[in-house]
């Protein structure tokens, strides 16, 4: 059950391995899409990288490269092709002013060439079945269908890049806050449809606010797949409505938008067991990580957001905050379990 159309996006800072492991314990089969990393900061780091990716689930998960220098791209994929991932991301689409300063990301779009150079150093450099695929915004400061269709165009002819993940935003001039070129720019979605539908012999994914099976449903009659970073990051259960929704079309017309984790999981007041089986299910990973001095609150972090949107969300998150400082003291993890939710079982 590995869906091609439905795709985890990279979060800077905010996925990590912990989060990967989580997610797919909700939703086994899963691409997810690694948060971006510098050409340099890979080369001048490499071992601690590696290091990383032998963790990863190589099979789902991609890696995406930002930078402009072609040669060291070259050398970072030449390095990462022992790990064997199926899929290399090229980031067009960070907007920070060390982006700006540095010329990378989506300051890179109005430099045909250069991207060229890149996603064809990737391709010398990479295992032949790799696929290579670009996210990317609709354009930099302005919205301009020419523009796209002439971007996309160009660079799925003169290179190997036939999957593009396009964030349905431009960025505004001058304004590096992250917080408004990821919410107050307008998002258009219909461009990217158009885009599909003029080059349809290309794998178009839309992303960009898209927090429920409704939009889902919808975005996936005009392009080939979605995907989504804040609406599962700030609602792991969404994953498990999404894997509910691959197995049967049928069941978004039960799916309650408002309600849905409310409905589902926490029924009148009660706790469902699905939610207990999770906590359940992260037993081992949990004192593994504690063996290796990992920090509890690192993978603790991620967990909370499922009790988002829920009655009592707040009691369930200080008692799980509360409860990591002397989780070392607990014998049995099911007096954890029994700690968070004695009231709601
Ligand atoms: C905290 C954070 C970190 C992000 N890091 C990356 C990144 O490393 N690479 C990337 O291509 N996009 C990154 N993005 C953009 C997201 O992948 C995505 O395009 C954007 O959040 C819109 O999708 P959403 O509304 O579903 O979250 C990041 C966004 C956020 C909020």
């Amino acid at each position: 059950m590995l869906t091609n159309k439905i795709l985890v996006a990279p979060l800077f800072k905010y996925l990590d391995i912990h989060s990967y492991y989580f997610y797919r314990l909700l939703m086994k089969n899963i691409y997810i899409y690694n948060g971006m990393i510098h050409t340099s900061s890979y080369l001048s780091n490499y071992k601690y990288y590696n290091n990383i990716f032998r963790k990863l689930n190589n099979k789902n998960t991609i890696i995406q490269f930002v930078g402009n220098n072609y040669k060291d791209l070259y050398k970072c994929i030449r390095y990462i092709n022992i790990f064997k991932f199926r899929e290399i991301n090229f980031n067009l689409g960070c907007s920070s002013k060390s982006a700006k300063r540095c010329n990378y990301g989506i300051y890179l779009m109005n430099n045909y060439n250069l991207i060229i150079n890149c996603l064809n150093s990737i391709k010398e450099a990479s295992n032949i079945d790799v696929i290579i695929s670009i996210k990317h915004r609709l354009g930099l400061y302005n919205i301009s269908y020419d523009y796209l269709l002439d971007f996309v165009g160009n660079i799925s002819l003169y290179t190997s890049c036939k999957k593009f993940i396009i964030h349905a935003r431009n960025i505004l001039k001058n304004n590096y806050s992250t917080y408004f070129n990821l919410n107050k720019t307008i998002l258009d979605y219909e461009i990217v449809y158009k885009l599909k539908k003029d080059l349809s012999h290309l794998n178009i994914i839309l992303n960009g606010n898209i927090k429920n099976l409704f939009d889902i449903n919808k975005h996936l009659s005009y392009v080939d797949g979605v995907m989504i970073g804040r609406g599962i990051y700030f609602n792991p259960l969404f994953l498990v409505a999404i894997k509910n929704y691959i197995l049967n079309k049928n069941y978004i017309n039960n799916y309650d938008i408002e309600n849905f984790n409310q409905n589902l999981f926490f029924n009148k007041n009660k706790i469902s067991k699905y939610i207990i089986f999770i906590f359940y299910n992260l037993y081992n990973y949990i004192v593994l990580q504690k063996k290796k001095n990992i920090n509890l609150y690192n993978i603790i972090k991620h967990i909370i957001y499922i009790f988002n949107n829920i009655k009592n969300a707040s009691i369930f998150r200080n008692r799980i905050l509360r409860s990591i400082n002397y989780f070392n003291s607990f014998n049995n993890y099911l007096d954890f379990i029994y700690f968070i939710f004695k009231d709601f079982i």
